[in-house]
């Protein structure tokens, strides 16, 4: 097994477009063994000046950043020419598996199971703003949601602070552009709005289970959000509870300035639309979902243990969103 640093590497997590994510372990005296995950920049671009400085931005921004809800970075490193980040390993699954595995649900369970994770990155954004950090790339796969049900923000990446020292000269294409407001689109200059514009894409996503631009075309899509044409705002799917409804509309005007000014007021709203919710529902929790299964959060056991509790997981939703 490949040793990095002084890190055993267990199994492979992802493979972005810049860096490698492992998960890993460290063992110490007795017993001891700590669980992280590694992110390494790829080997073929180990020669890129522009990608390594990248990289170092990332960790010199993350690494400021120390909240519950998001993923701490403990460490930054270097091992055969290769710059790494020691990252706190959430067990559990990122939001773009959650909408997957969410699918069968009832929308009303969605929106229960949405609206507190969103509420928790949120509560991270309002940190990170206030530090003048802004995330510029929020979207499923870079919130995580832990086994105990507290959502993570990761992936620092293109990030824009003042502890940044390279910008990019490619503008738009370094994030997900059907998560971007329209004015990140564009190239110009953007300010925490941005992010909750595509918070509002990601909440669409979890409670409506279905893609804002649907199949469209790159090209379309671009061209819609660059005219302000969000099929979002045309039409939302009728049976929608009218206080969410209210709210992902507000989150996805095209207009910064007809939106959530901060993540602390979006925020709120979250929250009173869940109670608005919970008069209505049962209340949801995370871990009514687990029972046992969250004990048991062993790596090593792979993915295959992890899709198949995800899969009793989605299974328990289904049977509590029935009774
Ligand atoms: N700390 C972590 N714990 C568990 N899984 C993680 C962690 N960080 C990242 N991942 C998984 O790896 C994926 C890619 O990580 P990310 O940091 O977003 O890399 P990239 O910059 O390549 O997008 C995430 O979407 C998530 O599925
Ligand atoms: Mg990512």
């Amino acid at each position: 097994m490949e040793l990095i640093g002084e890190y055993k590497l267990i199994r492979p997590l992802a493979r972005g477009g810049m860096a490698d994510l492992y998960l890993a372990e460290k063992q110490g005296p007795g017993e001891f063994v700590k669980t992280v995950v590694i992110k390494r920049v790829t080997k073929a671009l180990l020669n890129d000046d522009e990608v390594g400085a990248m990289f170092l931005d990332e960790a010199r921004v993350h690494g400021q950043l120390h909240h519950p809800h998001i993923v701490q970075l403990f460490d930054l490193k270097e091992d055969k020419n290769a710059y790494y980040m020691v990252l706190e390993y959430v067990p559990g699954w990122d939001l773009h598996q959650l909408i997957t595995g969410m699918k069968p649900l009832e929308q009303s369970v969605r929106a229960g199971l949405a609206l507190p994770i969103i509420c928790n990155v949120l509560d991270a954004l309002h940190f990170a703003h206030h530090l003048a950090v802004i995330h510029r790339d929020i979207s499923p796969g870079n919130i995580l949601i832990s086994t105990t049900g507290a959502a993570k923000l990761c992936d620092f990446g293109v990030a824009k602070s003042d502890l940044q020292q390279t910008f990019t000269k490619t503008g738009f294409t370094k994030g997900k552009f059907r998560y971007m407001a329209p004015e990140q689109l564009e190239g110009g200059l953007i300010d925490p709005r941005a992010d909750l514009f595509s918070i509002g894409v990601c909440l669409y996503e979890t409670i409506t289970g279905k893609k804002l631009f649907g199949q469209a075309k790159d090209e379309d899509v671009i061209q819609a959000i660059r005219s302000g044409r969000y099929p979002i705002v045309l039409s939302l799917p009728g049976n929608l509870h009218s206080p969410i409804k209210t709210l992902l509309q507000r989150a996805l005007m095209s207009s910064p300035k007809d939106r959530f000014q901060s993540a602390r007021d979006f925020g709120l709203q979250c929250a009173e639309v869940l109670a608005t919710l919970h008069s209505i529902e049962k209340p949801l929790f995370w871990g009514d979902y687990f029972g046992d299964e969250a004990v048991d959060h062993s790596p090593s056991k792979g993915q295959s243990k992890k899709l198949g509790r995800f899969r009793r997981l989605i299974g328990n939703l289904s049977k509590l969103s029935q009774g």
